[in-house]
C-alpha cells in the first residue's frame, strides 16, 4: 500500500475509485504482496529446504490457495472442510499435514482415504482411534506426534499454545511414553515430531528453545523421526517499525540442529505469508462527536473482523484520501455492532475525518475474512484481489436475502 499524491493504492489500483465500483466493506489483496512474501519466506530458510504447508486456518480462500499451491507451497489444515478445500485448490495429499487436537473420526477417515502426508495427533486417544481405523482399512499410516514443549512464546496469551496449562500436543515425558507404546504399531508410522508453540512470534530465541527441547527428545529416544514440523507462528510488523523476527538466526538454529539429525523439515505459516497482503476497506457512516471523543462509526463491524474483539490486536487504520487536517482529540474506530468490544482502534489524534471517507483498516489477510461472522445478521463482505492495474472479485459479498 502506497500513498501517489494523497491517494492510497494498492499495486496501481486507487482505492477510492475502487470503493466506488465494489460496495464497502470488502477485503483488498495484493498478488505482488503474497508473492514477495512466499519468495522471502522460502530465502530466509534457503540453506533448510523445508517442506512449507501454508496454514489454510489464516485464510481459506480457494483463488488465495490456488496461487500458494502455484508457488509450490502445501497446506496444513485443521478440519475436512479446510482438506477439502485444499484439495479442490489442487494442492497435492503428499503435501497436506492435518492438525488439531480434536480430529473426529470422519476426518481422521477421510484424511486417510486421501493418503495425505501426515495426521499430526495430539494425544493417546486419538492415536488409538487413528489405528482402530487404520486397522479396518487394513492401512499403514505416517502420523506426526505432537509435543507440547513447555514454552512461553512471548506472544498474546489468547494465541499461545506451547505452554503445559495450553490444550495442544502431549508433554515431553508422555510423548516418549507414546512413542515406546506404538512405535511397532502395525498400522501407524510415527514419522513426524511436530510442535506449535503460538502465533505472531517476534523473538527467534522461544523458537531456539523449542527446537532444543526437540533436539533433547530425539537424544534421549534415539528415534529416527524422517520429518520435524516446527509449526508457524513468524510474527508480523502491524505497528510499523517495530521488532522483527530474525529469520536469519531462526535459520541458523535449525541449520546447526539438521548437523546432528538427517530429517525434512516442515513449516506451517500463515500469518507470515497472507497477513499483511489484505486490509479491509471500509466507509465512514456517521461521525459522532461527544464532549471526550470523536466516534468514527465505520461500516465495517466485528462482524467482518474479529481479532481486535477477540485478541485486543491492533491495526492500523488509514485514510484513502489522506487530507492533512490534523484533529488533535481522541478518535475511535468503531462498527455498527450493538457490543462495546466492536471497537477497532483508539487514536488521540487523527486527520479530519467525514462521512462518506473511506478508510483502510490495514493487515487484515490472516485471520480476516476467516472469522467473519453474520453476527447481526449482517453479511460477511467481499474479497477482491489486486494485482498490477487488475482486480478481480475472489469471494462475493454475501446476499442479504439469502441470510436474512
Ligand atoms: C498447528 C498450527 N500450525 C500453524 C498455525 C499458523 O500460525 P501462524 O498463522 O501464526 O503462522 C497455527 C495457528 O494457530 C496452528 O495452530
Amino acid at each position: 500500500m502506497k500513498y501517489r499524491n494523497n491517494n492510497l493504492y494498492v499495486e496501481n489500483i486507487n482505492i477510492r475509485s475502487l470503493s466506488n465500483k465494489i460496495s464497502t466493506p470488502f477485503y483488498c489483496y495484493s498478488f505482488d504482496r503474497l508473492k514477495n512474501n512466499i519468495n522471502e519466506f522460502k530465502k530466509n530458510f534457503s540453506t533448510i529446504n523445508p517442506l512449507i504447508c501454508f496454514s489454510v486456518k489464516s485464510n481459506n480462500n480457494l483463488n488465495i490457495l490456488k496461487i500458494i499451491k502455484n508457488f509450490g507451497l502445501g497446506a496444513d489444515v485443521v478440519s475436512k472442510g479446510e482438506l477439502l478445500r485444499a484439495l479442490k485448490a489442487g494442492i497435492k495429499p503428499q503435501k497436506i499435514v492435518f492438525s488439531g487436537v480434536g480430529k473426529t473420526p470422519d476426518e481422521i477417515s477421510f484424511a486417510i482415504q486421501k493418503k495425505i502426508l501426515l495426521i499430526n495427533a495430539e494425544s493417546e486417544n486419538e492415536l488409538k482411534i487413528i489405528q482402530k481405523i487404520a486397522y479396518k482399512k487394513k492401512k499403514k499410516v505416517n502420523v506426526g506426534l505432537r509435543l507440547n514443549p513447555n514454552i512461553d512464546a512471548k506472544t498474546l496469551k489468547k494465541i499461545s499454545t506451547g505452554r503445559n496449562e495450553d490444550k495442544f500436543g502431549i508433554s515431553d515425558k508422555n510423548f516418549i511414553k507414546l512413542l515406546k507404546k506404538f512405535h511397532n504399531s502395525k498400522n501407524i508410522n510415527i514419522k513426524c515430531l511436530s510442535v506449535h508453540i503460538g502465533s505472531q512470534i517476534l523473538d527467534y530465541r522461544p523458537y531456539s528453545k523449542m527446537v532444543s527441547v526437540i533436539d533433547s527428545i530425539i537424544k534421549k529416544t534415539k528415534y529416527k523421526f524422517d520429518y520435524i514440523d516446527l509449526g508457524g507462528g513468524m510474527g508480523i510488523d502491524y505497528h510499523l517499525n517495530s521488532k522483527k523476527l530474525d529469520y536469519k538466526k531462526y535459520s541458523l538454529v535449525i541449520k546447526n540442529f539438521l548437523k546432528k539429525h538427517k530429517v525434512k523439515i516442515i513449516f506451517e505459516p500463515g500469518r507470515s505469508i497472507i497477513g499483511n497482503t489484505g486490509s479491509l476497506i471500509s466507509k465512514v457512516i456517521y461521525v459522532k462527536s461527544s464532549l471526550k471523543k470523536n466516534f468514527v462509526i465505520l461500516d465495517s463491524a466485528m462482524n467482518d473482523f474479529m481479532r481486535p474483539a477477540l485478541y485486543g490486536s491492533y491495526h492500523r487504520i488509514i485514510p484513502a484520501i489522506k487530507n492533512n487536517k490534523v484533529i488533535k482529540k481522541i478518535h475511535d474506530f468503531v462498527g455498527p455492532i450493538c457490543e462495546t468490544t466492536d471497537s477497532f482502534l483508539s487514536l488521540k489524534k487523527y486527520q479530519k475525518v467525514n462521512e462518506n471517507d473511506v478508510l483502510a483498516i490495514c493487515d487484515t489477510g490472516a485471520y480476516g475474512i476467516v472469522l467473519a461472522s453474520n453476527y447481526n445478521l449482517r453479511t460477511k463482505p467481499a474479497e477482491i484481489m489486486i494485482n498490477k492495474s487488475n482486480f478481480k472479485v475472489i469471494s462475493k459479498k454475501e446476499n442479504i436475502n439469502k441470510i436474512a
